[in-house]
């Protein structure tokens, strides 16, 4: 098997924000929402990455699409650092970096028909400016997301969520991007419609060799759709690897209390296990919810042990 080419990569990411300010705005407090995360985007790939709300997805996702700023760490572009990229590479990059977002509803424009949304990225970037041609290209963006002609010149009040998501599909793929960032994209959307939108994300990939980041809460969605699959909690990646490794023999006590609270087979949001905020000065963040732990724990670095050639976990039981 040929080894897939990497397309993005990110270098022991961290992420501050600050969360309180003195009088004099001065920081008192930063919250850590990423630490030291690297992952690896392949070509023609997807990496889920799951981990219930609030332990940085989407973070990670912003990073990646350089809508933040990592506080530490860089984001290598076919191995080089974008922060180095000149001006064009850099126009390039933004290009070649996509997003879909999980609300359609708002991230399409109320007041433009939908040739006009979905041929957005065209017009910016200068490929076409006339009203035909663009209506041209709305119309072969249609057909490669199945909507109908017609929907052309429609308004997105006048689609159903799914439609909605399929506009948001075709304008991310509109300048036939190597990466798509895809943060929730089925989560807004009726089970039935889910299955829908995820064989249409296959579809294109499949056509394009498109690499994603797929973000969702969905473990069954994460498994149609993920060669490999990344678990974070509280800013870490604790577990990592071939998606059925990992879903079939986790290795983080913290991804088996995830996929144990699957509820059935349904492609539902799994339930937000208990909210348990509290995290120790050091060491593992998931030792006060863990069934398993021990006074090492709390030392312990959350460095990504080998488990087999393609999974990793960050647990000393490992
Ligand atoms: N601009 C910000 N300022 C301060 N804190 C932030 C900011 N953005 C995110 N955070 C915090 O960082 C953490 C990670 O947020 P993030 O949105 O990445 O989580 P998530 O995994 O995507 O969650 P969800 O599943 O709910 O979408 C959260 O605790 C959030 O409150
Ligand atoms: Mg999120």
């Amino acid at each position: 098997m040929n080894t897939p080419t990497e397309v993005i990569r990110t270098e022991k990411v961290s992420k501050l924000y600050p969360v309180e300010r003195g009088i004099f705005g001065r920081v008192k407090r930063w919250f850590r929402a990423l630490n030291s995360v690297s992952v690896k985007l392949f070509q023609g790939e997807t990496l889920g990455l799951i981990g219930e709300s609030g332990s940085g997805k989407t973070t990670l996702g912003k990073i990646i699409l350089d809508i933040e700023k990592p506080t530490d760490g860089r984001v290598l572009y076919r191995g080089r650092d974008i922060e180095g990229l000149n001006r064009e590479e850099y126009r390039r990059y933004r290009v070649n970096v996509q997003a879909v977002f999980q609300n359609p509803q708002s991230s399409l424009n109320p007041r433009w028909q939908v040739w006009k949304i979905i041929t957005e990225g065209l017009r910016i970037n200068g490929i076409s400016k006339k009203k035909e041609d663009l209506i041209e290209k709305g119309r072969e963006l249609l057909s490669l997301v199945h909507l109908s002609e017609e929907t052309l010149f429609k308004y997105p009040h006048q689609l159903s969520g799914g439609q909605k998501q399929r506009v948001a599909i075709g304008r991310a793929i509109a300048l036939k991007p190597e990466v798509i960032v895809a943060d929730e994209p089925t989560s807004a959307l009726d089970v039935s419609v889910q299955a829908q939108v995820v064989n249409l994300f296959l579809e294109l990939q499949e056509k394009f060799s498109t690499s994603y980041l797929f973000i969702s809460h969905s473990i069954p969605v994460v498994e149609a759709v993920s060669d490999s699959v990344a678990v974070m909690y509280k800013g870490y990646i604790v577990e990592e690897g071939e998606t059925t490794e990992v879903l079939t023999r986790p290795a983080h006590p913290y991804t088996e209390l995830l996929l144990n609270s699957l509820p059935g087979k349904e492609g539902k949001a799994a339930p937000e296990v208990d909210e348990v905020e509290r995290v120790p000065e050091s060491g593992c963040p998931f030792y006060f919810r863990c069934p398993k732990r021990k006074k090492e724990c709390l030392s312990f670095n959350m460095e990504l042990k080998q488990i087999t050639e393609t999974h990793r976990a960050a647990c000393i039981l490992v």
